[in-house]
This record gives structure tokens, C-alpha cells and sequence, in this order.
């Protein structure tokens, strides 16, 4: 029987725990899941560990957030140190150094002028307080007027009522109707007719941003504050932006005084072969949302990057008045800036960004090495990132997928799923080897679901 915690901790390595009842589990299937539980219980490197003592390759990098890999010595410690120092200091009129040092570092690897940060705890956060921001430097630029917000179908910016709301997923909308008013989506760009089995990004699509066209028509440009999309749509299936349509978004933006929001969450910090997205596409939005990768998971915590225009913008107004009426207890809490310097010290340390972009063919071969398997309709890949997309049973969608990942599990492999869409996402450290075994896993698990 254990008497401190960190034996609880240990006893619960090797148990499932007796009563699962207590918890009501986010985005699972509770009851399936509490009849079959996937414990995890330690991890490091490439690979976790379950309760009942087998070594999980983790395909998906936790939920893309783990780039580094896991249990990284120098994050651990970094945030130990910490801890011991100061537990917490208080974010409102108040701050420690290292919310200073780490914003600094963080703009340091935002591409232009993108060189301001607020820090958030998740992703969800970073997302409502983008379009908070966007609200208030319109009224601080003096255009109150614009408010209303486009976000894109198929589009995923976490759960908050700003992000479900801009968000264009319809099971995370309808179960909680009160949305945000004067929000409207541009079309998603997936199309099985046009780029089915494309390698990197597809040819086709960069005219589904001129939708922005009709919406500024529809409402008038002056009304518009922001347009926020996810470079790559990863969460609601890996939808790889066809080439010259991000490019296109920002020229309208442009011309039209509208912000353009980048949701970054997961396309952030080496994901695609650069340190962002809007670095590997070469197009800066005015405010950028991070999440995951910032502390490689190893503490919640997420940030808004700005563009001076708009930070400047909101230094408005006499020195003692607060600029942005926004925050949150936990804005960059100690611990959390702690693991996100050393994330970031390991990024630039092992090259990870770098080495994704090196390993990106080697990948795209793997994938797309699942061609024939049966009931692939499509594989697409961008960076270190796969989707691999199953044809639905009929009148049974999502279970195709499903059963193959829990095959996957059974065999050794993470990997996640998106309706009937397998999505990977390895830690940046994986080796080839490891590349072959998830292809290969993935390929038998293929085989022998029906
Ligand atoms: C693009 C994007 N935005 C926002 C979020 C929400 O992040 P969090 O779950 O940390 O709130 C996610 C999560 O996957 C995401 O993929």
C-alpha cells in the first residue's frame, strides 16, 4: 500500500487502477474505452510504455506535441530546478524573468516581424485570446466595426467557445449551440477528386480562398476582423494547403485591412521541416496561436505571436491604464517558461527542425508505400506529418479506422484517428528504423481489417 504519492505513482506503473468511474474523459468514447482501457505509464524517447509492461511506438508524438521525443533530460530538469526555486508568481501586474527571456527566444524564431508574445496554458487559450486581440486592435486602430470572424470548414482551433465557434466541426459545434455570432467559413480545401495521392502539396485549390471574396461582398470588408486558419488542418484529418493558397489569403487580407490568424498549435516548432509553417511557406500572418510543442508537452502551456503593428497598436492610452483587458492565472507560469526554454534549447541544440525537413522524403516514400493496401482511398504527407485515408463502411463511419488503430495499439504502434482518416505525427527524433516499423505495422494492420 503506498503511503506518498510518488509510490502511488509507481504502484499505478504497473496496476490498473481499480475504479475508472470517477473520470469523464475528454473527446473518448468513455464506456467503450473504460471496457478496454490504454493506460500508459512511462515514456522515453520514441516510445511509451502501457500498464501491462509493453513498449508503444509513439507514431503521433503524444498529440503532436512531444517533438523532441520524450522524457528529455534537459526539459526534466530544467522544470525540477525550477519547481524548487519558485513555485508560482502571480501573471497580473506582476512577472519573473523567465516569461521575459522565453518571449524573447520564442519571436526570435518567428519569421518577419512577428516579435512580440502573450502566453496562454493550451492551445484552446491561444486561439480565443488571438481573436480577443484582433477585436481590440481594430478598435484601438479605430475601425470598432469590424468584428465579425471567418474561419474555414474542416477547420479544428481547439474548444473554447471563440474556437468551436470559428472552428468548422460539426460534432465539436452541435452538442453546444451558443456560438459566437457574425462567424462565417471559407470552403476546406480536401478534394479526393483533385489531389488524391498527392506528394507534399497538392496542385489544386489555391482558388478556394477567393471565398474570402464573396464574404467581404456579402458583409463588406469594414465588418471583417480577422480570418483564421490552420496552415495545415492536422487534427480534423491532415489536409495539406494546395500550393499559392495560403499566399492568396494573405493578399486578401491585404487589400482588404482583414488580420490574418495562422493556428500554429500543431504546425509549429519543426513539424513540417521548419521552425513554422508560415516560415516553410514564406507568408506571415499578423498573429500566430502555439501550443504543444512550445514546452514539448512537458508542462501546459501556449502563446499568441504578434506583429508589431498590432502590439504596437494597443499601447494606446495613458502609461497606468492595462492595454489588454486579458489572462489567465497561469500565463507563463514558471514552470511552464522553464520547459519551454529548454524545449526550445533542444530544438536548436539537436537541429530538430532541420532534421525533419531531411527526413520528410524518406517518409513521403513510406507513406505513400501504402498504396495498394485494401481500402485506401487516399495518403497524403507534408513535412513529418501522414495522412492515410480509409473508405467508410457503409452506414459504419469512423469504425474502419478505428479498429485499425486499435490493432495498431495491440502491435506495438500509436498512431490516431480522425473519422475514417489515420494521421501520424512521430516525435522529430524517430530513425528510419522506426519509420519502417510504423509502415510496417500499419500495413498488416491494413491486411487484416475488413
Ligand atoms: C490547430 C489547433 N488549434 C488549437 C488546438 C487546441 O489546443 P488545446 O487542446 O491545447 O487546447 C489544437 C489541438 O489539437 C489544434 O490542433
Amino acid at each position: 500500500m503506498a503511503t506518498t504519492t510518488a509510490e502511488l505513482v509507481d504502484d499505478l506503473a504497473v496496476k490498473t487502477p481499480n475504479n475508472l468511474d470517477a473520470l469523464l474523459m475528454p473527446f473518448t468514447a468513455n464506456r467503450q474505452f473504460k471496457e478496454n482501457p490504454r493506460l500508459l505509464v512511462s515514456a522515453e524517447g520514441m516510445h511509451y510504455r502501457s500498464v501491462d509492461g509493453r513498449e508503444i511506438l509513439d507514431g503521433t508524438a503524444g498529440l503532436w506535441c512531444v517533438n523532441a521525443g520524450h522524457g528529455r533530460r534537459e526539459i526534466v530538469e530544467a522544470v525540477q530546478h525550477q519547481a524548487a526555486r519558485m513555485d508560482y508568481s502571480p501573471s497580473f501586474q506582476m512577472a519573473h524573468p523567465l516569461q521575459f527571456e522565453l518571449a524573447a527566444r520564442l519571436t526570435a524564431i518567428l519569421p518577419g516581424d512577428l516579435d512580440h508574445a502573450f502566453f496562454t496554458n493550451s492551445g484552446s487559450e491561444s486561439v480565443d485570446t488571438a481573436l480577443k486581440i484582433a477585436l481590440a486592435y481594430h478598435q484601438a486602430n479605430g475601425e470598432p466595426g469590424r468584428t465579425r470572424f471567418v474561419g474555414r470548414e474542416r477547420g479544428y482551433h481547439g474548444v473554447g467557445f471563440g474556437g468551436i465557434s470559428v472552428g468548422g466541426t460539426g460534432n465539436n459545434r452541435k452538442q453546444f449551440r451558443n456560438q459566437l455570432p457574425e462567424v462565417d467559413h471559407l470552403p476546406h480545401t480536401h478534394s479526393l477528386e483533385h489531389n488524391a495521392f498527392s506528394r507534399g502539396q497538392p496542385e489544386w485549390g489555391a482558388h478556394l480562398a477567393d471565398s474570402l471574396n464573396s464574404l467581404i461582398q456579402l458583409h463588406g470588408a469594414e465588418s471583417i476582423a480577422a480570418v483564421i486558419v490552420e496552415p495545415m488542418a492536422a487534427s480534423t484529418g491532415v489536409l495539406i494547403p494546395p500550393m499559392g493558397y495560403l499566399r492568396r489569403l494573405r493578399d486578401l487580407c491585404d487589400e482588404h485591412g482583414i488580420l490574418l490568424i495562422f493556428d500554429e498549435v500543431i504546425t509549429g516548432f519543426g513539424r513540417l521541416g521548419a521552425s513554422f509553417a508560415c516560415e516553410l511557406f514564406d507568408v506571415v500572418p499578423d498573429l500566430v496561436t502555439m501550443a504543444k510543442g512550445l514546452t514539448n508537452a512537458a508542462v501546459p502551456m501556449g502563446a499568441v505571436g504578434l506583429r508589431k503593428k498590432i502590439h504596437d497598436t494597443l499601447m494606446h492610452g495613458p502609461e497606468y491604464m492595462i492595454e489588454l483587458f486579458h489572462g489567465y492565472t497561469y500565463s507563463g507560469h514558471p514552470l511552464a517558461c522553464a520547459a519551454g526554454l529548454a524545449a526550445l534549447d533542444v530544438y536548436r541544440h539537436d537541429e530538430l527542425f532541420d532534421r525533419a525537413a531531411e527526413l520528410a522524403p524518406y517518409w513521403e516514400d513510406a507513406v505513400h508505400s501504402l498504396r495498394d493496401k485494401r481500402n485506401v482511398i487516399d495518403l497524403r504527407n507534408l513535412g513529418m506529418v501522414a495522412g492515410i485515408e480509409l473508405e467508410p463502411r457503409p452506414g459504419k463511419p469512423t469504425t474502419r479506422a478505428y479498429d485499425a488503430f486499435v490493432r495498431c495499439f495491440e502491435e506495438g504502434l500509436l498512431v490516431r484517428t480522425t473519422g475514417d482518416i489515420i494521421a501520424l505525427s512521430p516525435p522529430l527524433i524517430v530513425e528510419r528504423s522506426h519509420i519502417d516499423r510504423m509502415f510496417g505495422i500499419i500495413g498488416e494492420s491494413l491486411d487484416q481489417v475488413a
